[in-house]
């Protein structure tokens, strides 16, 4: 411990690196994907009811134990829940990990399509020609690797930097540069003639899609967008001093995770309707049809080369925030320095993803439970170990930690009518419907 624990250094730097952290491949890859195959605005609709049910909640409850305990995730729960409790941090620190040895993995494909892109080789209209190329590089056993590998050497460079002046400093330029970004391209994409279908498409429900696995789907990416259930907006609140107003804080970031997802379905889905491409395209939609559309609009490279590039900055202020709470734990607990925490660290991550690369290619049949490394981290992740951290989390907060609402209320300084509320979501709704989604979808 010794030395006294930094701290962010504004209100601003603290909300863009939180929403840095939720605004990553999850919402501009993922999201609109999902939503595409999933029945469109009914998945949306099931989706915004999880964040606004309990997955606001949960955020602000992870954040307060940070800002109270002042400490790592498994520092912090020992310190609030005494024995036993620690577990919930190290479950968290082990789940960074897991999600790392994917999320490098689509990062470092980001980066390689914004030097494909300017190279020009992905100048075709044609759909079969990119799946080829799409499908060439991703199995090539060391491009992708090198890429994966020039990310993590990314992420670990801003995060050996520390909280104000690597974390913060980094989130507070590239935030804002994402954003504009996004906004461009939004209008770009809506201004195609014969942009409304993909708008039909995209906000038109079809509740006959929707089934339990439908719910089970949008809980994962609920708490994978919103980075709960690892402790990393708790390690983020660590950073905060007590008396920041923390629910407004939360709901910022909740507000811009939610948006940056709904315009990245109005960037992606207009512009593939405009051009006639096929929208469920699943996981390669973005990696194999939106360079079709490039190619296809005027001015394509630009627009292509800022797409990859808003992909790769938003992969990239997530996954510090998924390397933090290791270098905390380690710095915390062990008295390790950052330098060398985050070397070790990044070195680790950074080797588990290359067999979760190599899924794609050399290592495609090397399957356990019927899945390859790169999905059964996926798998393990998003719908396994961050639905029991959140669980865990909402139990703890609700039911062990006492002192939760007086804390929420800044030693009960804030008049906050609504957290008895906030408290019985934490208590009941939020457990219960966890547990619910997550056995209807794995038993039935
Ligand atoms: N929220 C990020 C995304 O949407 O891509 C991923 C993520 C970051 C998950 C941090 C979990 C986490 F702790």
């Amino acid at each position: 411990m010794g030395a006294a624990r930094e701290h962010w250094g504004s209100r601003f730097g603290f909300i863009m690196a939180a929403a840095g952290s939720a605004v990553g491949l999850g919402n501009v890859w993922r999201f609109p994907y999902t939503t595409g195959t999933n029945g469109g605005a009914a998945f949306l609709l099931i989706y915004l009811a999880l964040i606004i049910g309990f997955g606001f909640a949960l955020a602000i409850a992870e954040m307060l134990v940070g800002r109270s305990a002042q400490r790592n995730p498994v520092g912090a729960f020992r310190a609030l829940g005494g024995r036993g409790w620690p577990v919930v941090g190290y479950l968290g620190i082990t789940t960074g990990f897991v999600i790392l040895s994917f999320y490098a993995v689509v990062a470092g494909w980001t980066l390689a399509y914004i030097v494909m892109m300017i190279s020009g080789n992905l100048g075709t209209t044609d759909p079969e020609a990119l799946n080829q190329i799409f499908g060439g590089f991703v199995s090539d056993p060391v491009r992708p690797v090198l890429y994966s590998a020039v990310f993590m050497a990314l992420t670990g460079w801003i995060v050996i930097g520390g909280i104000s002046h690597g974390i913060e400093r980094w989130n507070k330029v590239l935030m804002p540069a994402l954003f504009v970004i996004l906004l461009v391209l939004v209008v770009r994409s809506l201004s195609l003639p014969g942009a409304s279908a993909g708008v039909d498409f995209y906000l038109k429900p079809d509740f006959s899609k929707v089934t339990s696995q439908t719910f089970y789907d949008a809980i994962a990416q609920a708490f994978f967008s919103l980075s709960i259930g690892m402790g990393t907006l708790l390690t983020y609140g660590s950073y905060l001093s007590k008396d920041e107003h923390l629910p407004k804080a939360a709901l910022t970031v909740v507000l811009i995770d939610s948006g940056v997802a709904i315009l990245a379905g109005l960037m992606i889905l207009p512009a593939v309707f405009a051009f006639g491409f096929n929208p469920s395209a699943g996981p390669g939609l973005t990696f194999v049809t939106l360079p079709a559309v490039f190619a296809s609009m005027p001015g394509g490279v630009f627009f292509g080369v800022l797409f990859f590039a808003l992909l790769a900055i938003a992969a990239l202020t997530s996954a510090v925030s998924i390397l933090e709470p290791m270098i905390s734990y380690f710095v915390d607990e062990h008295g390790t320095s950052r330098h060398r925490a985050v070397i070790v660290a990044g070195l680790v991550c950074f080797g588990l993803s290359v067999p979760a690369s190599l899924s794609f290619g050399p290592a495609a049949d090397v399957t356990i439970a019927g899945k390859n490394w790169f999905d059964l981290m996926d798998f393990l992740a998003n719908n396994v170990m961050l639905p029991l951290g959140g669980l865990l989390t909402a139990i703890f907060v609700g039911w062990i930690w006492k002192a939760a609402e007086n804390e929420l209320r800044n030693d009960g300084r804030l008049h906050l009518p609504w957290v008895p509320a906030w408290h019985l979501v934490l208590r009941f709704l939020a457990p219960i419907g966890i547990l619910w989604i997550m056995a209807s979808a794995l038993l039935f």
